[in-house]
């Protein structure tokens, strides 16, 4: 018998197929404030979140909600421009759906990325990381509930969730745009909220970076098989400077270095 999860995606897929019959190699999850690289994709057919039946819509503020499938250097993009968060009150199931869709319709490449607060004090406001390993212990798995076995196995391993060959890769795009990013371990917090002061020396300890997204999404995608590739845009480091954090700031400064997350986001879809 299917779950209910399935029988909402293959619903989903069935939508997808009406409005466009694009078969995606690689997804690409944008992050707040980095929407704008949608605007590159060419030959852009879109679909939102609220037109597929049954489907979840995303309520934050700097995130659309639709799907942008297209071309970007001739590889064949879906675009997730507006995540599902934890915090929304949605379950985890329900975070990750948009890309588990996405692996239905045949993306084997994700690329997520993220507004996160730089727990590393030698990462500045504006820096990129890329995401070496996460810690997503401090939210429900999104894997939770009877297991969908089409996409894999029960209990799935989890020792290169962020492919080392990936990162290699992105580190040559790095090399010709002279984009340099740094690299770490991602931490995922349910949110809203932002962490107190001794949530980020906890934090601190064992990650590099924090936010409320993404390590839900890659272990999604990792027991779905998805080779995954993760960055994160620090746009504040607690602890560092004084100002009290925003989400409008978050928003800001994720716009301002959008240009060069970009950037590299395009030389790498390039070489892979
Ligand atoms: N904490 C959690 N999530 C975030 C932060 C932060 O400091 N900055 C951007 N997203």
């Amino acid at each position: 018998m299917l779950s209910t999860t399935e029988e909402k995606l293959i619903k989903a897929v069935e939508f997808i197929k009406t409005k466009t019959d694009f078969v995606p190699e690689i997804a690409i999850t944008l992050g707040s404030g980095l929407g704008e690289l949608a605007s590159h994709i060419e030959n852009a057919v879109s679909v939102s979140y609220s037109e597929i039946p049954e489907f979840p819509v995303s309520t934050v503020s700097g995130h659309k909600g639709r799907l942008v499938f297209g071309y970007l250097f001739e590889k064949k993009i879906v675009a997730l421009e507006g995540r599902l968060h934890y915090y929304e009150g949605y379950s985890m199931q329900e975070v990750v759906m948009p890309l588990r869709l996405c692996r239905m319709l045949g993306a084997k490449t994700l690329i997520l990325s993220n507004a996160a607060g730089g727990l590393n004090l030698d990462f500045n406001v504006g820096d990129l990381m890329v995401i070496e390993d996460h810690i997503s212990l401090f939210v429900p798995s999104p894997l939770i509930g009877k297991n969908i076995d089409s996409f894999g196995v029960r209990f799935p391993d989890m020792s290169e969730v962020y492919s080392k060959e990936l990162i290699e890769k992105l580190n040559l795009a790095a090399e010709k745009t002279k984009i340099p990013f740094k690299r770490g371990v991602y931490v995922q917090v349910g949110g809203p909220h932002y962490e107190s002061p001794a949530e980020i020396k906890m934090l601190r300890t064992f990650a590099d970076a924090v936010g409320m997204s993404t390590a839900c999404e890659a272990v999604a995608a990792k027991h779905a098989g998805m080779e995954i590739v993760g960055i994160s845009l620090i746009t504040d480091v607690p602890g560092k400077e004084e100002e009290i954090l925003t989400h409008e700031k978050v928003t800001k400064v994720a716009s301002e270095a959008s240009e060069k997350f970009i950037a590299l986001i395009k030389e790498f879809v390039k070489i892979i």
